[in-house]
Order: structure tokens, then sequence, then C-alpha cells
């Protein structure tokens, strides 16, 4: 199976390391659009018609599924680019709320939703998990957070001042929804920072738990070969990639 990964920028790559770590793919096409990115302060029509030309970009390759590892695009665009699509647009949203539910929390525990603005403005994870009964939903717009891991700073003073920023007031999480591909390289520190460790559910675990759900994949023998693109600064982009999977 070949498969497409789209991401407003070099978030994506943290879930393109679960697609490989999987080993359920042959072929995966990233597509970065570091020209643009961040999508996450941007409204709702942006984000589509980025999304929209994005899928231009993926015509070049015969790919099988997209998968949009951004949660800002997952929030927004899927109607649209599954309509203008000839292969399944999946994304990562769904996978999310299906690995909470598959967790071992409760309907009554505490769910912490950090995200982008346009992601927590969008509330597709909320009604998602009001649909499901949870009855404890705790959604942060985080953005702040965004920045800090781009510049490497996965620890430390400055993050733990953000940190107490957006979290002096709430309650301790049983979950924390990690709604933003950029989120996962402060795990570490987000489980630190509250007393009982929360559970994190992390886009990239998710949406290969949701792919084998879903789809009829099987193990490949090699790991599958990764090709990346961006908007800008490709070679930029391919160095991150290098750094985050060791490729
Ligand atoms: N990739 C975005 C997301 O997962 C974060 C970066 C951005 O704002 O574009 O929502």
């Amino acid at each position: 199976m070949k498969i497409g990964v789209f991401d407003s920028g070099a978030g994506g790559l943290s879930v393109v390391k679960s697609l490989l770590a999987s080993n359920l793919f042959d072929e995966v096409i990233y597509y970065g659009d570091t020209a643009r990115v961040p999508y996450g302060p941007k409204d709702k029509n942006t984000i589509i018609r980025y999304s929209l030309e994005a899928l231009e970009f993926f015509n070049n390759f015969d790919i099988d599924l997209l998968i949009t590892a951004c949660n800002t695009v997952s929030a927004y665009a899927l109607p649209e680019m599954n309509a203008q699509s000839k292969y399944p647009v999946v994304g990562v949203i769904e996978a999310g709320v299906m690995a909470l539910e598959n967790s071992i929390v409760e309907k009554d525990d505490t769910i912490l939703i950090i995200a982008t603005r346009a992601t927590i403005s969008s509330k597709r994870y909320q009604e998602s998990l009001e649909k499901l009964n949870y009855s404890h939903i705790i959604a942060l717009q985080t953005g702040l957070f965004v920045p800090l891991v781009e510049e490497g700073i996965f620890e430390g003073e400055i993050l733990e001042a953000t940190m107490n920023h957006y979290f002096s007031n709430i309650e301790p999480p049983k979950a924390i929804i990690l709604g933003c591909t950029h989120f996962p390289l402060i795990g570490d520190a987000l489980q630190k920072y509250f007393d009982k460790k929360p559970l994190l559910i992390h886009s990239g675990e998710a949406i290969v738990e949701y792919l084998e759900a879903h789809y009829k994949l099987s193990i490949q023998k090699n790991r599958a070969e990764l090709k990346i693109f961006a908007s800008d600064n490709v070679a930029g982009l391919r160095k991150i990639a290098k750094y985050w999977l060791g490729t």
C-alpha cells in the first residue's frame, strides 16, 4: 500500500514515525506545506483552500490512501478533500477518539484536549467525545507549544512557564489528547507536569490502530520507503526528518 501523508509543515513527521514503525506500508509520500505553516491560527476557508491545493500535489503520485496528519486539517477539510479525491482521505481526529475509547479511561474521567485555535474552535474532538458520553472534557487552545517545539524546546523553564500559563487552573486530567502534530514531542514534560501521569493519546499511534481496524493491511518485510516533499525549504524538512526519524 502506498500512502500519502499531508501536514501543514514538519510536525506530521511525528505521525510518520508511527506509520513507519508499524511496517504496514510499502511507500510513504510526505508533503509539508512549509511555505504556509502554521495553519492553526487561520480561518476555516483558508485551511480548506490550502488542503485542496495539497491534493493537487498528491495527484502526481499513485497513492491508495491519504492521511491528514495535521489535526487542524482533519478538523476542517476532510469532507471537501474526500469529495475531490479518487482515494480515501483519513484524518487523525476520529482515530484519536477511537484510541481513547479503546483505552482504560472511563466516561467520567477528566479528558484534556490540547490543540491549535482552529482545531479547538471546530469542536470536532469535543462533539465526538460528548456523543460517546464522556462527561468531563476540558478543551484548551495551546498554540504557544507549537513554536516552542519548533525551537527544539521539549523541557525546561520556558516550557514550564507555558504549561503554568495554560494549566494552572485546571483539574489534573486522566488522559490528554495531543490534538496537534507537535505535542508528542512534549509528551514527557506534560506527564511530569501533572501529579498522576495522564495517559497520552498520540495521533500517530492512534491512526495506525485506526487503519488496522478499517483497512486490510498486512505486515511488510521491509520498512516503508519515505519520500519527503515540501512547498518551501525541502532540505530543511529533510534535515528535521533525519533528526526525528533517523532516516
Ligand atoms: N500541524 C498542526 C496541527 O496538528 C500544527 C501546526 C500548525 O498550526 O500548522 O494542528
